[in-house]
């Protein structure tokens, strides 16, 4: 029989090369890491191939269209069983120190957390599809959690995500995009946004794991928050190793999960969103 085969985005440091690393460990499995650096994505897989891992390397910037659809592409010819989980980790946060101007903050924060991570996973869903097991897992966080909206109208909204009569997929992408604009033009507070880019981003990501996870009945579709982990994204502050915020992502691609999709989940237990 062949091996399962998992795919782990931003997967050369972090949470995402801990979710590699348990990947492929894991009896049974192959997984695939990819970074969008050649160089940092080859020497952390041959990191992990010295461990005995099962990894192979594939470059992957999930902005780049170019390079989603080389990998898409090849992956159609490497693995035609099917990708059995997508592992969307990839992402992105400015430092509170860093000297970009806000209104210039949402464009990349949202492109890379959500719009590109939607992108990526949609150019990949026949193939996750083909699988018999198919999962997606979206790395969101818990600053995206549904509380951080002010407006209880845009909240109410987000919630129906994924209901019947809810939030769709198409105006899911409009909210986004209003989201951006709002932000640039220094409108986003009247509007009743939050004033996070990196926690918006993270909402939308699991508003559209909700959606997606109804529209596709026979996956399972689940985000998570990792917890507060010390990488270079938290400036090495978090409480929880890399490993520790890695056990959810890699419980969520191939633990037993009863049949649950849509939903969001933190210490390995789904929680409220
Ligand atoms: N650390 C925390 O406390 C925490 C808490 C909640 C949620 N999270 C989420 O957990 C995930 C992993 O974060 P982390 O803490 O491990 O951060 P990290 O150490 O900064 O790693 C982020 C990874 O994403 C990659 N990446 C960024 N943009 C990319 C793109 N366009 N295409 C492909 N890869 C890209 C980075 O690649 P480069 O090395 O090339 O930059 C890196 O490999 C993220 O989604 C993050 O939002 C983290």
């Amino acid at each position: 029989m062949s091996a399962r085969v998992g795919i782990v985005t931003g997967a050369n440091k972090g949470i995402g090369l801990e979710i590699a690393r348990k990947l492929g460990r894991e009896q049974g499995w192959l997984c695939v890491l990819t970074a969008r650096d050649e160089e940092r994505g080859r020497s952390a897989a041959e990191s992990l191939l010295s461990e005995g891992a099962g990894v192979r390397f594939r470059q992957l910037d999930i902005s780049d269209p170019d390079s989603r659809e080389r990998f898409a592409k090849d992956a159609e010819q490497e693995f035609t069983a099917g990708i059995d989980a997508l592992v969307n980790n990839a992402g992105f946060a400015f430092k509170g120190s860093d000297p970009t101007p806000f209104a210039e903050q949402a464009e990349p924060t949202m492109d890379i957390n959500f719009f590109s991570t939607v992108a990526t996973t949609e150019r990949l869903l026949p193939l996750v599809k083909r699988s018999p097991h198919g999962r997606i897992v979206n790395v969101a966080s818990m600053s995206g959690h549904l509380r951080i909206v002010p407006d209880a109208e845009l909240r109410a909204k987000f919630a129906s995500a994924g209901q019947p009569g809810g939030l769709g997929h198409d105006e899911l992408m409009l909210l986004a995009r209003g989201f951006v604009q709002d932000v640039k033009e220094g409108k986003h507070k009247e509007k009743g946004w939050p004033n996070s880019c990196y926690g918006m981003s993270k909402l939308c990501l699991i508003a559209y794991t909700k959606i997606l996870a109804a529209r596709e009945p026979t996956l399972k579709v689940n985000a998570c928050c990792p917890g507060y982990v010390a990488t270079d994204m938290s400036g090495q502050q978090g409480h929880k190793r890399p490993d520790q915020g890695a056990l959810t992502p890699f419980m969520l691609a191939t633990g037993a999960l009863d049949g649950t999709s849509g939903g969001f989940w933190s210490d390995e237990k789904r929680i409220d969103w």
